[in-house]
């Protein structure tokens, strides 16, 4: 490990973060921050970085020369379109995990042959209804049904009979440790029937430095993302956290396949966070992303396991998009 990445040391083996409780809102927030940094080591779970500040954040991370997963997946869906009106069957109803860009679902839509329902499933209700409204006043003859929940519990998503599609772009299957994401699989392919199919876009597996440079880039941008959630912690559970004490430090953990972001802090220091005193040792850090990297191959044994029949994969080298199919 060369100097710039820092002398912070990686822990090995439990380094997943533990279970998000089944409490709703800010309430669910405060007990999984305690719960995350009373564990060892401490950790947070990633979906807290994307609030209002932290979803605009990445955005600007997307637009980033460093940041390729973006740039490359748009890219992919585009050459991708021959390919999927064809193997997707007309009249799909489709399903967006955590549907953060309209942009690439626009591609999907754009390709498939008179797609019938939209359905993005998201936790900010408020994003979800501006951005539906949008999109099914520019797709007049799609029925938009914004459904508002946490992609990564279970849950029903009424829908009339014919094929459907799910879409989880982004990436986001990374954030996941693998057995999560085999459950997550797992519970994605029981939702699809007959016909039924799964786009989902991965980030593959490569030279190290490029992944530096893609999580730790030159503006700065992706470590105001990282650290917002300690902004967000004091607002939001009242915390005294100075921002200024915790650096971004994001390596490729080659060990287990992932990039992971954490905040470090250089002193000894306490904070308190919703009424208790948590202490920090020098070099101490917490826990905040996992971003899981894959080959072709090991997504599609990960797929084939949660019971998925792999089928096309478009890729540029640097991302892959697959087509898994359900049956
Ligand atoms: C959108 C969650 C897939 O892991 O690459 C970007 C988030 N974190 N830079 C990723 C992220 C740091 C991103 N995902």
């Amino acid at each position: 490990m060369s100097a710039r990445h820092g002398t912070f040391r990686l822990q090995r083996g439990e380094t997943t973060p533990p279970q998000p409780s089944l409490l709703s809102s800010i309430e669910g927030f405060r007990a999984d921050v305690l719960l995350g940094l009373a564990h060892a080591p401490k950790a947070i779970p990633s979906k807290y970085l994307y609030d209002r500040a932290g979803s605009a954040l990445f955005d600007r991370i997307a637009q980033l020369p460093e940041y390729y997963p973006w740039r490359s997946e748009l890219g992919l869906l585009r050459d991708a379109r021959d390919d999927l009106a064809r193997v997707v069957p007309p009249h799909a109803h489709i399903i967006e995990y955590g549907a953060g860009s309209l942009l690439k679902v626009r591609l999907l839509l754009d390709a498939l042959r008179e797609p019938a329902t939209y359905v993005p499933l998201d936790i900010s209700s408020d994003w979800l209804i501006a951005a539906g409204k949008q999109l099914a006043s520019d797709y007049p003859s799609l029925r938009v049904r914004p459904v508002t929940a946490d992609f990564s519990r279970p849950c029903e998503i009424p829908l009339p009979p014919g094929p459907r599609l799910a879409f989880f772009p982004g990436s986001t299957i990374g954030n996941f440790v693998p057995g999560d994401a085999h459950v997550f699989l797992e519970r994605v392919r029981s939702q699809l029937g007959h016909g039924g199919g799964l786009v989902i876009g991965v980030d593959l597996k490569k030279d190290p430095d490029i992944l530096w440079r893609a999580y730790n880039d030159a503006a700065g941008v992706t470590a105001a993302f990282n650290r917002n959630v300690l902004t967000r912690i004091n607002r939001e559970i009242g915390a005294g956290f100075d921002c200024g004490l915790f650096r971004h430090y994001a390596p490729y953990n080659a060990h287990d396949g992932r990039v992971e972001m954490h905040l470090v802090t250089d002193c000894t220091q306490a904070v308190h966070v919703g009424g208790r005193l948590f202490c920090f040792r020098e070099g101490e850090s917490i826990h905040t992303e996992n971003s899981y990297k894959y080959t072709i191959d090991e997504f599609r044994a990960l797929a084939r396991n949660a019971g998925f029949f792999p089928s096309e994969v478009w890729s540029d080298g640097l991302f892959a998009v697959h087509y898994l199919k359900a049956n």
